[in-house]
């Protein structure tokens, strides 16, 4: 077979041959076609829906098929058997750890999560009712100015030092904007817990000598924290790579990814969920609401994904997670309500026909709520998750030879060589 793309270009007569490399061609190839004026041909498309921006071996997607792998290890699995931390270990190093590798990356990670007093001081500066995400980005970007060394992004020691920083303070800058729309006082890490707890414990400790979360709450959270790990080239990691690529320090390009995620459309889902499941208040308006849902006058929040043309793969896991989070702190009312939508969406020809399907965003919603975390920690969250995903890629792209600044055409449609008059003169 050769892999190759014969094509003719009418405008010119000409034919091209187009190499054809892992099932792609290069968008240069393409350039190479040339209009009569010399003109390069572009590939017009919006949202990057079938263009693949760079090689990577981190994460790997069927989205027909409904699975996902991280270093090529099934998400089932991992969800089930690993850590978050361990999962976080084989996102940045490729490879599982040793004993002797996991304990150190646990000890690192756990002896990083205190961050300078400085940041304490400016987070409390963030007006009372300061949205959690936005402190949490705000202080990522900030924590480049503490550590001027991450400038150095082509030393790999001090990479993987900012990648173990960046994980063990995520939780720690999470819980702290969390705490401040509280009003109250921001809890210090607790190195004797493990990553998860201690977590838990910088969110809800009050007086108590030490948090002791339900197990089966940490174990689940640490769950949430797998699935969100990583997801190839999604929104924010595309933001975080697109920023790396100007080579920045990896505070600055992942407080971009946590900007990102911040958008209603990726990570801020879950939270629309639960204010669509509110709205619908009860079983009985399902099957209204699913009429409203096809006549385009709203959507199904939760339902349908870029890639995951089948039921995504992490929303199973979550709903099973549900189950157990439930049995802690009884069970959301909102749930019926929810397996209602799924139940009658997924008979629908409306839905089946476009491939719709539950996201990983339709339950998690109502386990974050079980924690009774307010909607606006839900993105919060889910960064802590990302953190490794995004510094995975981010540390692929550094050492990715073939990566450039990123910098995509544009197809130009405004007006051209006007003539400028003052504006003195026009308002005359
Ligand atoms: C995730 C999402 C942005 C993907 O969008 P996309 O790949 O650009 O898909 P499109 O918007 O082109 O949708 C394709 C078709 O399905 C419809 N559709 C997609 N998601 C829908 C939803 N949640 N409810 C109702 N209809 C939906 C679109 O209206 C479109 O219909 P049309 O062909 O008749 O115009 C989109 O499905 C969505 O907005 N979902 C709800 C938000 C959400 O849960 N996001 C979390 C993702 S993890």
């Amino acid at each position: 077979m050769n892999d190759s793309l014969t094509v003719r270009d009418n405008r010119t007569g000409q034919e091209y041959d187009v190499p054809i490399e892992n099932g792609a061609v290069r968008g240069a190839d393409l350039g190479k076609i040339k209009d009569g004026e010399g003109s390069p041909l572009a590939v017009y498309d919006p949202g990057f829906v079938n263009t693949a921006s760079c090689k990577s071996a981190v994460t790997y997607i069927d989205g027909d098929q409904g699975i996902l792998e991280y270093r090529g290890y099934p998400i089932e699995q991992l969800a089930e058997k690993s850590t978050f931390l361990e999962v976080a270990y084989l996102l940045v190093h490729g490879e599982l750890p040793t004993k002797t590798q996991y304990e150190t990356w646990v000890h690192d990670i756990t002896y990083h999560t205190f961050v300078h007093e400085n940041v304490k001081s400016f987070m409390e500066g963030f007006r009372y009712d300061a949205h959690p995400m936005g402190m949490l980005l705000a202080s990522v970007g900030a924590l480049s100015t503490f550590y001027p060394d991450a400038r150095d992004i082509n030393d790999d020691e001090i990479r993987q030092l900012q990648i173990v920083r960046m994980i063990a303070k995520m939780p720690t800058l999470g819980a702290w904007s969390f705490r401040h729309a509280q009003g109250k006082p921001f809890v210090y890490p607790d190195n004797e817990l493990g990553y998860t707890a201690n977590f838990l414990s910088m969110l809800f400790k009050m007086s108590e000598d030490r948090f002791a979360a339900d197990e089966r709450l940490v174990k689940a959270l640490d769950v949430l924290f797998i699935l969100h790990a990583d997801h190839e080239q999604n929104c924010s990691t595309n933001a975080v790579r697109s920023i790396g690529s100007s080579q920045v320090d990896p505070y600055s390009a992942v407080a971009g990814g946590v900007a990102a995620l911040y958008g209603p459309l990726h990570g801020g889902a879950n939270e629309a969920v639960l204010r669509m499941l509110r709205r619908i208040g009860k079983k009985e308006n399902v099957s209204d609401f699913i009429d409203g849902v096809k006549n385009g006058d709203e959507r199904l929040m939760g339902f349908g994904h870029r890639v995951y043309k089948n039921y995504d793969p992490r929303a199973k896991i979550i709903k099973k997670a549900c189950d157990d989070v439930f049995e802690v702190t009884g069970v959301n009312p909102l749930l019926e309500i929810a397996m209602e939508l799924e139940k009658i969406a997924l008979e629908d020809d409306y839905f089946v026909s476009r491939k719709l399907y539950p996201n990983v965003d339709f339950y998690s919603g109502l386990i974050y709520e079980a924690f009774q975390f307010p909607p606006e920690m839900f993105t919060v969250l889910f960064a802590i998750g990302r953190t490794p995903g995004w510094l995975a890629q981010w540390l692929e792209l550094v050492q990715d030879k073939e990566q450039k600044i990123a910098r995509p055409k544009q197809i130009y449609t405004g007006h051209r060589t006007l003539e400028f008059t003052p504006a003195s003169e026009r308002w005359a």
